[in-house]
């Protein structure tokens, strides 16, 4: 665990934005993990994975990483390595052997055009396609994403709706749903601008 926690404190110095949105996601992980009842050592490695997902980001030079304008071709090619570095940097450590496979993956797509291995459907270890729900979640409800104005949380469900089946896996699209909506009426979402 103190490893984990150095390699926290990496990205953080280099990228305070990524760190936060980590924590973020680690805690949707393990919120998601509880309310679809897994185990509770699962609960735990869903909230670890949340935070070393994007551990790969170290390997991505700062003025990729932190360009506000639209990247080129090649500047995209150099993001896409970071499911690889990460899961690189953590299958050397012990006991991290699964949530390196899972950070490989967390870039699949369920229609199979997601970068990483192109993986598709359940071949996509079921960890990462939590992950890509928590994480897009996460990036389009915070202020530092693809767009200028964060979405609040009903549009950003719907773009998930919108996208099960081709970029989400579609039964646990909906299982996502309803745990933010669940989230949303306990008051526990941190953006809970609806
Ligand atoms: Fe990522």
């Amino acid at each position: 665990m103190h490893e984990i926690q150095t390699f926290c404190q990496a990205i953080g110095e280099r990228d305070s934005y990524t760190m936060k949105h980590s924590m973020k996601v680690a805690g949707l992980m393990a919120g998601f993990a509880e309310y679809v009842e897994l185990p509770g050592d699962d609960v735990t490695l869903a909230y670890l994975i949340g935070i070393v997902h994007d551990i790969g980001k170290v390997g991505v030079p700062s003025h990729i990483l932190n360009k506000a304008g639209r990247l080129t071709a090649e500047e995209f090619s150099v993001i896409k390595q970071h499911p690889d570095i990460g899961a690189r940097l953590l299958a050397k450590m012990d006991g991290l052997e699964k949530v390196a496979e899972v950070v490989r993956h967390h870039h699949e797509r369920y229609d199979g055009t997601g970068y990483g291995q192109g993986l598709a459907g359940e071949e996509i270890p079921f960890f990462s396609r939590m992950l890509s729900l928590c994480d897009a979640f996460d990036a389009m409800t915070s202020s530092r994403c693809y767009r200028w104005k964060p979405l609040s949380t009903n549009s950003a469900l719907e773009e998930i709706a919108s996208c099960a089946g081709t970029q989400f896996d579609p039964e646990l699209s909906r299982d996502f749903a309803d745990f933010i909506k669940a989230q949303s009426a306990l008051g526990k979402l941190a953006s809970s601008g609806v």
